[in-house]
């Protein structure tokens, strides 16, 4: 089928908003700004960049993001309300493509549990939102909230009329991921013969994965006529998350005969946007996750190994290099030199101004006196790494630790505070705990540690040791990330990392 009877299914990307509201993956302005320049990489269509009314740092992203990416729909989520609209707008202004994306719930339940309104006054509200937001917007998205589990009757009433005052696009989300592929498939169809001139506007679903159906119900949406697809990547989002676009744009490109549609997206950024989330947000995904997990092109088996020697699509639907996952690694060592490193960092698709080179060429050139062979997956970490600048007010200078079996751990630890240096010490339940009381102590800080994780970022028993934490810190929460081939070293780090975030305005 020729890719020009294809229907192109948009992809409004919502890591930032409704991705980034679930617990545990709050991300600050740099690092927000730094995956939204990643999405447009990838090809989205829409990145939702946040809810302006809901926090200054919500408002901020939303600002900064517009200004730093080039011609791509930003939008912001915004309730019916006046003071919603105005927010959503300020924050928007100076977007090339501003998008408001409204909504009100539109379910019984809904209606009278959370909103107390009749189904008139929701109406009424939806109406004269769209109606406010055409002052400032020509793009707005009305999604009724909770539309799955809504009188069908209300919601084409609904859907009509916002079109009739200007929507441009009507948004049909499974809220509470409740609907199964069949029943929402039925359901569009049936909203597209009711609902007056949907054949001008965008059909958008918004899948939550409740009973992991998600992607399952994005794609039999598509199957019904849907336009829009919202997503996030790797399927974070409240509670069980979103529909996971990696998934949902290898199912199209894979299954084109059956879907018989595309998207825009650069299917080879996939990777790279995908461990890009991670390392921000220190939340891996599982080993066996479709497309992006560590074990998605792995074939163990001997008999699939056998199979795959003789011809890939035995047991490969789609290859590796599809989604940017480099097959042939590149090992550098120590001897690689500047060269070779610097050919490296541009082949992972990184664009570094050449003090970012610097920092990251000394970290590379520091960790071969440490590891015999550094992967991408390490390079991968230094360069993920090394271009988030925060302001050190703590250093580390040196530790020391002493611990064994019926010994009680102790940490000796030199930091440089603010230029002056502190050497302290303190007992702990193991190393790390002791390390950690010894900085906290140091600082003079009430600090919480609310979550913390260590992981192996490439092979070997020499290899780069990845510790994630997130301390309270007056009464907020701050991640950080050290990397070091000693996990005690790389746990200093990322609990410095996160102390110094709690010294600047990060939101
Ligand atoms: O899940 C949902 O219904 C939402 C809306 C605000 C679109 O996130
Ligand atoms: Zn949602």
């Amino acid at each position: 089928m020729e890719e020009m009877e294809m229907k192109r299914i948009k992809i409004f990307d919502t890591t930032l908003r409704d991705g980034e509201q679930a617990p545990g993956f709050t991300m600050n302005l740099s690092e927000k700004v730094k995956i939204a320049k990643q999405l447009e990489k990838l090809g989205v269509d829409v990145i939702e960049a946040g809810f302006a009314i809901a926090s200054p740092g919500d408002f901020n992203a939303i600002r900064e993001i517009s200004r730093n990416v080039g011609n791509i729909s930003v939008a912001s989520l915004a309730r019916t309300t006046k003071l919603d609209i105005d927010r959503a707008w300020e924050a928007l202004q100076f977007a090339k493509k501003p998008r408001i994306h409204l909504f009100i719930a539109t379910s019984d339940v809904h209606l009278k549990h959370k909103l107390k309104m009749t189904k008139d006054e929701a109406l009424k509200s939806a109406v004269e939102g769209v109606r406010y937001a055409k002052r400032f917007f020509d793009d707005i998205e009305f999604s009724a909230e909770d539309a799955v589990r809504s009188d069908i009757g209300f919601l084409t009433e609904i859907f009509t009329a916002v079109i009739a005052e200007g929507a441009k696009t009507i948004n049909i989300p499974d809220t509470v991921g409740y609907t199964t592929p069949d029943e929402y498939y039925t359901f569009i169809k049936t909203l597209k013969s009711q609902i007056t001139n949907i054949e001008h506007v965008e059909i958008s679903v918004h899948c939550h994965n409740d009973l992991g159906f998600a992607v399952a119900n994005s794609l039999a949406a598509i199957k019904a006529g849907a336009t829009q697809i919202e997503c996030t990547i790797n399927g974070i989002g409240e509670r069980a998350g979103n529909a996971a676009l990696e998934e949902i744009v290898m199912a199209i490109d894979t299954r084109k005969d059956y879907f018989n549609c595309y998207t825009n997206v650069d299917t080879k950024q996939i990777m790279k946007t995908s461990k890009l989330l991670q390392n921000i947000t220190g939340v891996k995904v599982q080993p066996n996750k479709a497309i992006v997990g560590d074990n998605a092109f792995a074939h163990e088996a001997g008999i699939h190994q056998h199979g795959m020697l003789q011809e890939r699509t035995t047991y490969e639907i789609m290859t590796p290099e599809s989604i940017g996952l480099e097959m042939s690694k590149i090992i550098l060592g120590k001897h690689s030199g500047r060269h070779a490193f610097v050919d490296r960092v541009k082949a992972l698709g990184y664009v570094l101004d050449s003090t970012e080179l610097e920092t990251a060429y000394a970290a590379f050139i520091d960790l071969c006196d440490k590891k015999k062979e550094v992967y991408d997956a390490d390079i991968d970490a230094i360069l993920n790494k090394e271009t988030t600048h925060i302001p050190e007010v703590v250093k580390l200078e040196t530790f020391m630790i002493h611990s064994g079996k019926h010994i009680p751990a102790t940490a000796t630890i030199s930091l440089i505070i603010n230029g002056a240096e502190l050497t302290d010490a303190s007992v702990g339940d193991g190393p790390v705990d002791a390390s950690f009381k010894v900085i906290e102590k140091s600082v003079n800080k009430a600090i919480k540690l609310i979550d913390y994780k260590i992981n192996a970022v490439s092979e070997g028993k020499d290899a780069l040791g990845e510790a994630v934490v997130v301390l309270k810190i007056d009464d907020k929460n701050y991640r950080g990330r050290g990397l070091s081939t000693d996990v005690i070293e790389a746990s200093i780090n990322a609990y410095i990392e996160a102390v110094n975030k709690s010294y600047i305005e990060i939101n």
